[in-house]
């Protein structure tokens, strides 16, 4: 299994750049780091040479596809994160057509998972921590999501999300999960 490192902060990044295969970030975590957006992501795929996900703002399609382009030109590990809409699967559509990776996020089902997948979305990010707040089994959810793409062999891999403890990365192991990104305090 791959792990990423869920984080914006260069230091943290720097300190565990030995071990991670890839940097998942989101607006809230680059916000924190009050230093433009464009930048941060440069920066970060100058020390991981991994898959680098960077998060589109907007939530129309045109517009998500808009701010994509200049971002996947940053570097070429970039790939656009994509939340979880209608809109979201449709500039998916066609970053894909255009050779731009995605990652959808913020995906809390199997279903979802399914039509990210049909769409060509590189990667989809089922979050468990959240699906666990609410109240349901945020593992059961991501057993669901590898269950329906295996079954079909897309080639979209699974990236576990909103991990919260390392009890999560084993259970994203045991289940065979692609990758698990995990913030840096629980790396
Ligand atoms: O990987 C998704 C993450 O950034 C959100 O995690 O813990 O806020 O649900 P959390």
């Amino acid at each position: 299994m791959k792990l990423y490192i869920d984080s914006a902060n260069l230091d943290e990044i720097r300190d565990l750049a030995w071990l991670v295969d890839g940097v998942t970030t989101n607006p809230s975590l680059v916000a924190r780091e009050k230093a433009p957006f464009e930048e941060t992501i440069a920066q970060i795929c100058r020390i991981v040479d991994g898959p680098v996900s960077a998060e589109v703002m907007s939530l129309e399609a045109d517009a998500m596809v808009r701010e994509a382009r200049p971002l996947s030109r940053i570097h070429p590990n970039v790939v656009i994160k994509v939340p979880m809409t209608e809109d979201g699967l449709k500039a998916v559509r066609v970053l894909r057509s255009e050779g731009i990776r995605t990652n959808v996020t913020l995906v809390f089902s199997a279903n979802q998972a399914l039509l990210a997948a049909k769409c060509g979305a590189s990667f989809v990010s089922p979050f468990v921590g959240r699906v666990d707040d609410s109240g349901g089994s945020g593992m059961d959810m991501v057993g669901e999501v590898l269950e329906v793409l295996q079954n079909y062999g897309f080639p979209t891999e699974v990236i576990v999300a909103s991990v919260r403890h390392p009890r999560h990365v084993f259970e994203a192991a045991a289940l065979g999960a692609d990758i698990a990104t995990v913030p840096h305090a629980v790396l």
